[in-house]
């Protein structure tokens, strides 16, 4: 059936005559009615819809019915219908052309269709879910009668359609889905199909019948539109057709399954039965598409587009066939809250309640096994990295070092070991261990737990797979099967056993395998059960995701029975608590903040990368104190060489502290050359506040706006940032606080001939006033590129005019170098020195120590000779000499590895690259900094340069969820502020750029939106 043909004028005709309306007109797609998005002269806006008089009136009012239902029951998730001028919400229409047709009028729904709103998170496929569960059970108080019986899409007849038209289809990989499918359908759908329960479902929620809204803070809101396709139909087949369409999503296979079912169930529940059935009829619609389309192909050939319309299946497909599908129907079940297989009694309580054989020949008891922490959180996974040899004698010696047989590796934690291309997803990698490792030498016998008969006989000869592998199918003593699975096996095993042989509980079944042949690990004997093999042949996974964990540990429970354990709390690993967050805030100042919405638990650092509780490795954008790269191997090794040799205080000399003071004074240009050692840049900063204050004898300090000094009482003083802010009580009258230099939303903007020396101008007039005042001017402190004024670059003549007024109404000039020194700046290795100026007094901290509590001030000998006025200055940990070592293997390393200059080149090319997204996305006002100290500042508007902060936010937590951390600073938070490790390498900025790129296109980010 096809749309009525009519124009626009037409159309608008038909409108006055039957509603009295008049708008303007705009056509809008569809498959059976011509749509119209008609916009009235107040600016409403509804759906004017010409239907073909050949559908059923009586289709038409089902419509009507459950739309206005569903209004009632739901509120404003659908549109509403609107009456003609007699009170009809269906009126009979003739067109010019001789022809009837229905007429039709409905409320307008914001939004863009899904298909074409990004991004497609889990959480917005679960919010899809949820809204179609709340449309099913709404629909389902509904009695009609079947509004289309006959429609091909129709539930009942998808796998008759499919059987008729398969031969249509010539695309292998299509045919190949299509037969599977059906067959699934044939073993798990059919034989539920008379017990479910049925009503009006509205059967086409595909992704441009539901529109999405906003998103920018919170869920984005859902609509849905579209209901010509209603039939009456088994109330689950609508998780099912909405399935189908989230399949299609951007989204994994098992991500789709879990989001949108659970999120449907939540609204709807399904019980066991229809979570059954859900998944073998997605396959269903989507085979149903499939063969639609074929019948198109075969209808008009020479259309291309039918050809590019079904690659998105395709797509679909390929990924599926890398995967079991009839894994579909356990993740099916379990993202309902069912179980995931078929068993009267679980299997972790058989193997509570069974006796067995021990797997290794004798039990592992405290006596013979040495337990091997592998995961995340122990020093000692770190020895299943490196060469292989290497790993086996590390383990091997500790085996016998604590004179043990095995080494036993431990069932459920975290692990950082899988690093081959297999393991790693997205963000999330494979890292969950699934079963228990026993390690001993290679050689040593395996013996069957149980009778059993072998269905897997199989090398998985891949990188960091199994190796040669078995596996057993049982009975246990209810008569349910499960099954035992070996990996890392002498290949002998593959000889000696066939798929069917049958053997007895204790026959040496196989023995540990020798490196590279067992998949390259040291050698270990990795045993797993699982209650249902969901598919899987040669092969079953024995490293999960950690957001499917309870998923796989349900299959997969804890095998420590079989390997004669008694005691299960002996081999469960310590792992993690998981209530960190609630305890941190019970017993740490609650003002202490946590970054994200979801706080991360960051347990491992390298280069650039932090790594969490899960194993997800994040690219660090944000913190410049991990200067040369967390972790650094030489900035360890200095530290924990000289923590054994000595670490005491000043009071002695010692050859590693002169060295350093002389090698940083040696940095810095003329006068600067005495040095003072603290711990932290507010130690640094109050320190230098002393100096200045004892020097010259006064107090008043003028301050920028939005700094930020530290956190001790004198530097909350002079720090607006907090003083200004929530708790603060502003500035006490010896501080002055001066404008933020800012070009792009300060008083002298990038047009002004001179804004440099026109702010300078109003330090300058500040000092004066302190110069006159009771306490005297002191000096003035700014720091080199303003960091939470929102990674400010000072502007042309600031610092060089405002220093000379300062010093000649005999204030000094300190330079808080604590966020941007040692390089970071690129063209320089101070930030000052970008401004052509030698400050009084510099102060340093945060990546002097990479990490380590290391901090400097550094000054004149004048100056310094002021402040030796007879009281001694002593600071308990200031330059120690673990400190102090410390810093000079920073200071090595930014030199060995030439850190400035890919401050520079890297700085550079970040910044030419967003300055160029900033020309197309409005909502990224300005893009600045120098080297890798850069910010994006987000605005409502960019004329009016409105602050946005929850753009900003928006940007930070989506670049989170593609795994780099950035966060938000500037007066109005709206800045981001990227200020990574210096070691951060191309290849990650290349990636970065790539997803700051899409994300910047991203649905809640526009401006504007379909209204
Ligand atoms: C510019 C600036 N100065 C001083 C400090 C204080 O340093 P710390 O936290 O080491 O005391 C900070 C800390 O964020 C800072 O950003």
């Amino acid at each position: 059936m096809t749309p009525p043909q009519l124009t626009e004028v037409e159309a608008l005709e038909l409108l006055a005559q039957h509603y009295g309306l008049t708008g303007q007109l705009v056509t809008l797609p569809g498959e059976r009615d011509r749509n119209f998005q008609l916009y009235l002269a107040g600016g409403a806006k509804n759906t004017f819809k010409v239907v073909n008089a050949a559908v059923h009136l009586e289709s038409l009012r089902t419509e009507i019915r459950a739309m206005q239902h569903l209004n009632s029951e739901l509120g404003s998730i659908v549109p509403h219908p609107l009456a003609d001028q007699a009170g009809h919400f269906i009126s009979q229409g003739n067109l010019q052309n001789g022809s009837a047709c229905w007429l039709r009028l409905q409320s307008w729904q914001l939004g863009i269709p899904l298909a074409e709103f990004r991004p497609h998170t889990p959480e917005l496929f679960h919010s899809v879910g949820h809204l179609m569960g709340q449309v099913a059970a709404s629909l389902s108080t509904l009695a009609v009668q079947d509004p289309h019986p006959e429609l091909p899409w129709h539930p009942d007849q998808a796998s008759e359609i499919i059987e008729a038209g398969i031969f249509l289809v010539n695309d292998p990989l299509l045919k190949n889905f299509l037969e599977q499918a059906l067959r699934l359908y044939d073993r798990y759908g059919r034989p539920l199909e008379t017990d479910l329960p049925r009503s009006l479902i509205q059967n086409d929620s595909n992704d441009y019948n539901v529109l999405v809204h906003g998103g920018l803070e919170g869920l984005a809101e859902l609509s849905l539109i579209d209901f010509g396709d209603m039939v009456v139909s088994w109330t689950c087949a609508e998780a099912a057709v909405t399935l189908a369409y989230t399949l299609l999503g951007q989204i994994s296979p098992w991500k789709a399954v879990q989001t949108t079912l659970s999120g449907f169930s939540q609204a709807r529940p399904l019980s066991l039965q229809e979570s059954e059935f859900v998944w073998p009829m997605a396959l269903m619609r989507l085979g149903v598409s499939i063969v639609m389309a074929a019948k198109q192909i075969q209808d008009q050939p020479e259309n291309k587009y039918l050809l590019i319309s079904q690659q998105p299946i395709r797509e679909l497909l390929q990924c599926l066939n890398t995967l079991s599908l009839e894994e579909g129907v356990a993740r099916s079940r379990f993202a309902c809250g069912h179980s995931c297989t078929h068993r009267k009694v679980s299997l972790e309580t058989v193997l509570e309640k069974q006796m067995f054989s021990a797997v290794m020949g004798q039990a592992l008891t405290p006596d013979n096994t040495l337990i091997l922490p592998l995961g995340i959180e122990s020093p000692s996974s770190n020895w299943l990295s490196g060469d292989v040899e290497e790993q086996s004698d590390r383990i091997q010696q500790a085996i016998e070092s604590a004179n043990k047989i095995f080494a036993l590796g431990l069932y459920d934690e975290i692990r950082l070991c899988y690093t081959a291309p297999e393991f790693q997803q997205d963000l999330e990698s494979r890292t969950v261990h699934l079963g228990l490792d026993v390690f001993g030498i290679a050689g040593t016998p395996i013996f069957a737990p149980l009778d059993g008969t072998f269905v897997t006989v199989h090398d998985n000869a891949q990188e960091q797979d199994y190796g040669p592998t078995l596996m057993l199918q049982h009975e246990d003593l209810g008569g349910e099967s499960f099954f035992t699975l070996y990996g890392h096996l002498d290949p002998e095993c593959l000889d000696l056993w066939q798929p069917g042989d049958s053997v007895q509980a204790g026959t040496r079944i196989a023995k540990i395998g020798t490196s590279p042949r067992n998949g390259n690990w040291p050698p270990h004997l990795h045993l797993q059960v699982t209650s249902h093999r969901m598919g899987w042949e040669t092969d079953f996974p024995g490293v999960a995701l950690p957001s499917e964990q309870s998923f796989w540990k349900e299959l997969s429970p804890n095998p420590y029975r079989l390997l004669g354990i008694q005691q299960k709390s002996w081999v469960e690993p310590g792992g993690l608590p998981r209530d960190l967050l609630a305890r941190r805030l019970h017993i740490l100042g609650r003002n202490l903040s946590l970054s994200y919405k979801e706080p991360l638990t960051i347990l491992r650092g390298k280069g650039v990368y932090l790594v969490d509780a899960l194993g997800r490795r994040f690219v660090d954008c944000v913190n410049n104190v991990a200067h040369v790269g967390h972790c650094h191997p030489k900035v360890v090794d200095a530290q924990r060489k000289q923590s054994g040799l000595l670490n005491t205080n000043t009071r002695y000399l010692h050859p590693e502290l002169i060295r350093y003071a002389e090698r940083l004074c040696s940095l810095l240009p003329e006068p600067l050359n005495v040095c003072f050692l603290v711990c932290t840049g507010s130690e640094a900063n109050e320190l230098a506040l002393r100096l200045a204050q004892v020097y010259t004898q006064a107090q008043g300090v003028v301050v920028v706006d939005v700094g930020y000094h530290g956190h001790t009482k004198s530097l909350i003083d002079l720090s607006p940032y907090k003083h200004n802010g929530p708790g603060g009580k502003g500035a006490p009258d010896w501080v002055r606080t001066t404008n933020m230099p800012d070009l792009f939303r300060g008083v002298y903007r990038e047009h002004h001939p001179d804004p440099g020396s026109a702010y300078a101008e109003k330090v300058i007039e500040h000092a004066q006033s302190l110069a006159t005042s009771r306490s005297g001017l002191a000096g003035f402190i700014c720091e080199s590129i303003l960091s939470c004024g929102g990674q400010i670059v000072l502007p042309e003549n600031y610092l060089q005019t405002a220093y000379a007024g300062v010093n000649r109404l005999g204030g000094l000039c300190i330079a808080d170098e604590v966020q941007v020194g040692f390089g970071r700046v690129g063209k320089t290795f101070w930030g000052f020195e970008l401004q052509g100026v030698v400050p009084d007094i510099v102060t340093l901290g945060k990546p002097i120590g990479n990490g380590h509590p290391l901090a400097a001030v550094i000054t004149t000998a004048e100056i310094a000779e002021g402040f030796a006025n007879g009281m001694e200055y002593f600071n308990t940990f200031g330059g120690n000499p673990v400190s102090a070592a410390v810093g000079n293997a920073v200071l090595d390393v930014i030199e060995e590895e030439d850190l400035q200059k890919h401050a520079l080149t890297l700085g550079d090319y970040l910044l030419e690259r967003w300055q160029g997204m900033s020309k197309w996305c409005p909502a990224l006002g300005q893009v600045r900094g120098e080297g890798l100290f850069l910010g994006m500042e987000f605005v409502a508007d960019s004329l009016q340069r409105v602050p946005c902060a929850a753009r900003a936010s928006y940007v930070v937590e989506r670049m989170k969820a593609q795994g780099f951390l950035l966060s938000t600073d500037g007066l109005d938070h709206n800045v981001i502020k990227f200020k990574p490790p210096l070691v951060f390498p191309e290849s990650e900025a290349e990636r970065l750029c790539k997803n700051l790129e899409q994300i910047l296109q991203e649905a809640p980010l526009q401006l504007t939106e379909r209204d």
